[in-house]
């Protein structure tokens, strides 16, 4: 056959195949699937216009419809929505069963589409090849179809959140037919009322994930004959229920487990032994139970772990070497808020190269390390807060150049701030605690940290003058109770700040009307003299939290405070305040707290106060000169639960109507009760 008869007959062969499906085909899709797909997009809302590419004939080439290669039937469908936002979804009001067409379909992802006024259709469980079905967070209405069972071919089937929050599911017997489901995903769905869960799922010999987070569950079964996935499953999630139980010793048997999400599940009690055999966990999480024990006699094996998550237990007894010590691959450690004690060394750590978290906070551990140890590991998140680290300062730190967050509070850290100091990961950290501390020296003019947002040094033997740069990241500065001297800088971009407890002297300068960003100011306890500058109510409008009691601070008050109308807490006690108040203080209409106390006020308070207070729960004047009545109005402040006039020169009696029925004891701002606390018995 010559060779240009051979192409025309394989030509003429290709042509009939094409012509075999032909009478269906156009352009790379069967009219029938394509007809579907229209229907479908008829069907929902597009907001976004997502199926703006569903036109034409070539419905293989729309996007989110994916055919086979050799039949051109539709086989994939992803409609995912991933904006996750709702602005983005596609709503189903009138999704109907013309999709069945696609009867090739093999995966179906409608996840974060919003489905909220209709039931899962139930012809989605004609789909006989259906492989992949993602309708997480679809928030359907009404229950599961028991049809889905007959979806025997499903390898994943993820249903998280798929119903909205208020619809139980009864049942999930349906479950025992996907005999080859690998993969389940029922997180989110309620499913408190489904009798005995365990067997559903024990049905499945194939699962290798299995996430049951957030189901509202409270029963696990202490003892099976025979867990069927033992060898199968690598993923499980049952964190978020409330089992109410101890750990039940099947767990052990499920050797396979590379991840075990069990966060704040109910369990309490000893941590059974047979837990050690799940020697492959490299994600083991079970924070906010109850579980006791020691971290020996189970953990040793589990060398593969890169997360060990215990936090917010009971455990006790050390940290020994012998396990956590060797886990080589240990990249995050969260043992916080535990009763651990003990003392960790060097040798605890030698082998812990990758480790980045490292989180002690609130147990009774030692941390006894060398000074001249050279840490194997760069850590991103260090909290040793009450740990045992102590008297010296830990030097291994300036090695440390990725730490974000350092935690260092409560430590029994004594001594001079090392010059390093302002080094330390100092282009990566953003929070750096190390109040109630013992720490002394003074602190560089300008802080380097580049990143930093928030420092907190309260409770510390600092002394000399306040550094005058700052990062402009900073915005949350915590410097009470120190030994600082001098003038406050110009801080341009805090928002919370407390230097109260100091010895700052000098005047409360106009440097603080350019602190625009402030909200929360506290710079009570000081040596401060001179006037509240005036600029300070025009500049400072986002200011909440005022406190400058206990000073020697003079003058009246600006009648600019009218600009503070976010103020909610002013605290003026004890200075050397004078005059009359201004009329405008009326117009700072948040104000729930305000002490006048012990100052040289005068005039009436009638006319200030007005009516427009009505937010107070405080009102302190006592030991000032203010004169005339005592206006009626208070008896409409329905908030005030403490009143103090006392030491005045008020005429005239106490308003008739006023309700003197002191309600300190429903008190629930504690802030507030301190502070009214501190000189309640004067
Ligand atoms: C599905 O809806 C489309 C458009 O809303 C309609 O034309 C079609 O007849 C419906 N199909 C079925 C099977 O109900
Ligand atoms: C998600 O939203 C962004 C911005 O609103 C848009 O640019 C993008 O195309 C959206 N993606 C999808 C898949 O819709
Ligand atoms: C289902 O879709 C969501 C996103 O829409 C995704 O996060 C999730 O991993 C998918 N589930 C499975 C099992 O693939
Ligand atoms: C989903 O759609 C319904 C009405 O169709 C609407 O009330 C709801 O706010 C939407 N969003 C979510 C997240 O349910
Ligand atoms: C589909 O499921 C229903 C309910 O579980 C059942 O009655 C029916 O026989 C099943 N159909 C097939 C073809 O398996
Ligand atoms: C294990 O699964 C098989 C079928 O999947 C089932 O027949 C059997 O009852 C299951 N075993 C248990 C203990 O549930
Ligand atoms: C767990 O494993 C042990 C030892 O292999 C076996 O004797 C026991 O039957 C298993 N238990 C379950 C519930 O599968
Ligand atoms: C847990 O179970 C005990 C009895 O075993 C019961 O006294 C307790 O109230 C339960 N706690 C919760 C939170 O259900
Ligand atoms: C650590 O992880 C690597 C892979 O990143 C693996 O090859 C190695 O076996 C693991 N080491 C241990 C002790 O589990
Ligand atoms: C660290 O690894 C070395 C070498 O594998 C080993 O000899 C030593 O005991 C390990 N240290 C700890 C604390 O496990
Ligand atoms: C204070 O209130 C008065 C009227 O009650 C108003 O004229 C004045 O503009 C207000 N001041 C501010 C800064 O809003
Ligand atoms: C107190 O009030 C009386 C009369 O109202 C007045 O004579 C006296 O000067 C006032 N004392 C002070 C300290 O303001």
């Amino acid at each position: 056959m010559p060779f240009s008869s051979f192409l025309s007959s394989l030509l003429l062969c290709l042509l009939g195949i094409l012509l075999l499906h032909g009478a269906a085909v156009t352009g790379g899709c069967f009219s029938m699937e394509r007809e579907a797909l229209l229907d479908f997009k008829a069907g929902v809302r597009d907001t976004r216009n997502r199926l703006s590419s569903w036109t034409g004939h070539h419905c293989c080439t729309w996007k989110g419809v994916t055919c086979d290669t050799t039949t051109g039937h539709v086989v994939m469908l992803d409609l995912r929505n991933t904006n996750f936002t709702d602005d983005w979804a596609l709503r189903g009001e009138g999704m109907n069963s013309s999709l069945l067409a696609l009867s090739h379909l093999k995966h179906l992802d409608l996840s974060f589409n919003n489905f909220s006024g209709i039931r899962i259709p139930e012809f989605i469980s004609s789909f006989k090849k259906l492989r992949y079905l993602n309708l997480s967070s679809t928030k359907f209405m009404g229950g599961i179809p028991a049809r889905l069972g007959n979806l025997s071919s499903l390898y994943v089937l993820d249903l998280s959140s798929a119903l909205g929050f208020a619809c139980p599911v009864d049942n999930l017997d349906w479950l025992s037919d996907l005999t080859s489901l690998k993969h389940l995903d029922l997180s989110g769905l309620k499913l408190t009322d489904v009798p005995d869960w365990f067997s559903s799922v024990n049905m499945l010999p194939s699962l290798q994930v299995l996430s049951m987070s957030s189901v509202g569950l409270n029963t696990i079964t202490a003892s099976v004959a025979h867990v069927n996935f033992t060898s199968s499953l690598t993923v499980l999630d049952l964190s978020y229920n409330n089992f109410n139980s101890t750990l039940p010793k099947w767990l052990g048997n499920m050797t396979s487990l590379t991840h075990l999400y069990l966060h704040y599940s109910g369990f309490y009690g000893v941590i059974p032994d047979a837990i050690g055999d799940l020697v492959r966990l490299k994600e083991l999480h079970m924070p906010g139970n109850q579980l006791t024990g020691y971290l020996s006699g189970w953990l040793e094996q589990m060398t593969n772990l890169i997360t060990l998550d215990l936090s917010y237990n009971l455990f006790n007894g050390s940290m020994p070497s012998s396990s956590v010590g060797k886990f080589s691959n240990l990249t995050e450690l969260y043992l916080r808020d535990n009763s651990l004690g003990g003392v960790i060394s060097e040798v605890h750590f030698e082998n812990l190269t990758r480790l980045q978290v490292l989180d002690l906070h609130d147990n009774s551990i030692t941390i006894s390390i060398g000074q001249s140890w050279i840490p194997p590991f760069q850590l991103r998140y260090v909290d040793l807060t009450k740990c045992q680290l102590g008297p010296q300062f830990p030097e291994w730190l300036q090695f440390q150049t990725q730490i974000e967050e350092l935690y260092l509070a409560d430590c029994k850290i004594a001594g001079t701030m090392p010059a390093w100091f302002g080094n330390i990961s100092s282009s990566t950290i953003t929070d750096l605690d190390l109040s109630n501390n013992q720490i002394g020296g003074k602190l560089p003019s300008s802080l380097k940290f580049t990143k930093l947002e928030r420092l907190h040094l309260e409770s510390n033997r600092f002394e000399g003058p306040l550094p005058t740069m700052l990062p402009s990241t900073l915005d949350t500065l915590y410097l009470s109770n120190n030994s600082f001297i001098g003038q406050l800088p110009i801080w341009p971009h805090v928002r919370f700040v407390t230097i109260s407890d100091n010895m700052l002297d000098g005047g409360l300068s106009s440097s603080i009307c350019q602190w625009t960003y402030l909200e929360y100011l506290d710079l009570s306890k000081n040596k401060l003299l001179g006037e509240i500058p005036f600029c300070l109510g025009k500049s400072l409008q986002n200011l909440q939290f005022l406190d400058l009691g206990n000073n020697c601070l003079s003058g009246e008050i600006p009648y600019t405070i009218d600009f503070l109308s976010r103020l909610w807490y002013l605290q003026l006690k004890n200075n050397s305040f004078s005059g009359e108040l201004p009329l405008s203080l009326k117009n700072c209409t948040e104000l729930q707290f305000l002490d006048l106390a012990q100052n040289n006020f005068v005039g009436s308070i009638t006319l200030w106060m007005g009516d427009n207070l009505q937010q107070l729960i405080v009102l302190r004047l006592r030991s000032n000169m203010f004169s005339g009545i005592v206006p009626w109005q208070l008896a409409r402040f329905e908030q005030l639960q403490i009143l103090d006039l006392a030491n005045n020169n008020f005429t005239g009696s106490i308003p008739h109507n006023i309700d003197f029925n002191p309600k300190i004891s429903t008190m629930d701002d504690p802030r507030l009760y301190d502070r009214w606390g501190e000189d309640a018995c004067e």
